[in-house]
């Protein structure tokens, strides 16, 4: 009878197996897969493991210190924390193309991503949270037909130009097999029923240009959006939700004052994979609740919509 507490030994005993005495480098987002193969690692290996997280500039209100907190201070993993949001944010001046901005960030994670896996000494292995879904989708789709809507940033290639060989432990399982994994190896609630976040981050949530301004009003914004969710206890019927702040400014009165701010969008939807999705359908109250609070709350804020839009045709994100 097959339970996830066999699983977690069988895995820990193969990937001693697998790594010996070679040290391993990781990829740590905070997303679940990351976190849960970081955590499966560091039981199997401890001291062996180095997490990488790379701050590149557009992570949510809070996001970068809470991950390092959890894994440095919680469970005593080493990590080197990657700073590197002027380099990112540089890079992006200027561009409004959703295609350029995935295209630039993803080559300077890899171009940093490398830089800190160099310092890393004796390092011969890379752990990757790839799941089952990612195995066979690649192999499905290999020489076929495909349509590319939007270029996932990924850092397939990697592994090869940087000479490491490849730790995936989640390869053989699914993301909700990857939960119960979560919750067996003590990981938070927090952590396990994070919702997606995307690899380019609040980049495709500013659509056209990016500036260090936008995304600090796009932070605040979507961390009293997201505060909302939570109290209402709807968090986890969502698949995915979060605030974009859109390229237009407009006019609204507060007090006895004009004011020429922001407007802004709340998503939110429903999905099983992401590759169809449909608006979450919030009460009017609740509508009304945090429209109110954002704009009471957020300066730089005074006009938001709720974007009612399903998948297709929309895309989950703005860009
Ligand atoms: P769309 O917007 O294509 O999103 O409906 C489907 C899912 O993919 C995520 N997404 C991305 N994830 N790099 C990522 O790692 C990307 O460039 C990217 N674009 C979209 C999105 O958040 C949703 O979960």
């Amino acid at each position: 009878d097959w339970t996830m507490g066999a699983y977690r030994e069988e895995a820990i005993a193969r990937i001693r197996e697998q790594v010996g005495d070679k040290q391993v480098i990781c990829g740590l987002s905070g997303g679940v897969d990351s976190s849960v193969t970081a955590l499966l690692l560091h039981q199997a290996i401890g001291d062996q493991l180095t997490c990488v997280f790379v701050n590149n500039g557009l992570l949510r209100k809070n996001e970068a210190e809470e991950v390092v907190a959890m894994f440095t201070e919680n469970y005593k993993i080493k990590l080197v924390y990657a700073d590197e949001s002027e380099l990112f944010l540089g890079e992006l001046e200027g561009q409004d193309d959703p295609e350029t901005k995935r295209k630039i960030i993803g080559r300077l994670f890899i171009d940093v991503f490398q830089k800190y896996a160099d310092t890393i000494e004796g390092a011969e292995f890379l752990a990757q949270g790839t799941l089952y879904p990612d195995v066979i989708e690649s192999v499905s789709f290999s020489g076929g037909p495909s349509v590319t809507i939007k270029s996932h940033h990924n850092v397939g290639g990697l592994p090869e130009k940087m000479g490491l060989k490849l730790v995936e432990p989640l390869r053989e399982l699914f993301k909700d097999e990857v939960r119960i994994l979560g919750r067996e190896l003590g990981l938070p609630q927090s952590f396990i029923g994070r919702h997606p976040f995307p690899g380019p981050g609040l980049a495709i949530r500013c659509p056209g240009l990016i500036t260090r301004e936008k995304l600090a009003i796009l932070r605040e914004a979507d961390a009293v959006y997201i505060d909302q969710i939570r109290k209402h206890g709807l968090y986890d019927e969502i698949w995915q939700a979060y605030v974009a702040i859109l390229p237009v400014r407009t006019v609204g009165v507060m007090g006895d004052g004009r004011t020429y701010d922001y407007a802004c969008a709340m998503r939110a939807v429903t999905s099983v994979d992401g590759m169809t999705a449909d608006y979450y359908p919030f009460s009017h109250e609740f509508l009304g609740e945090t429209a109110t609070r954002i704009i009471n709350e957020v300066k730089g804020i005074n006009r938001v919509t709720y974007d009612i839009t399903s998948k297709p045709p929309g895309t989950i994100e703005w860009e």
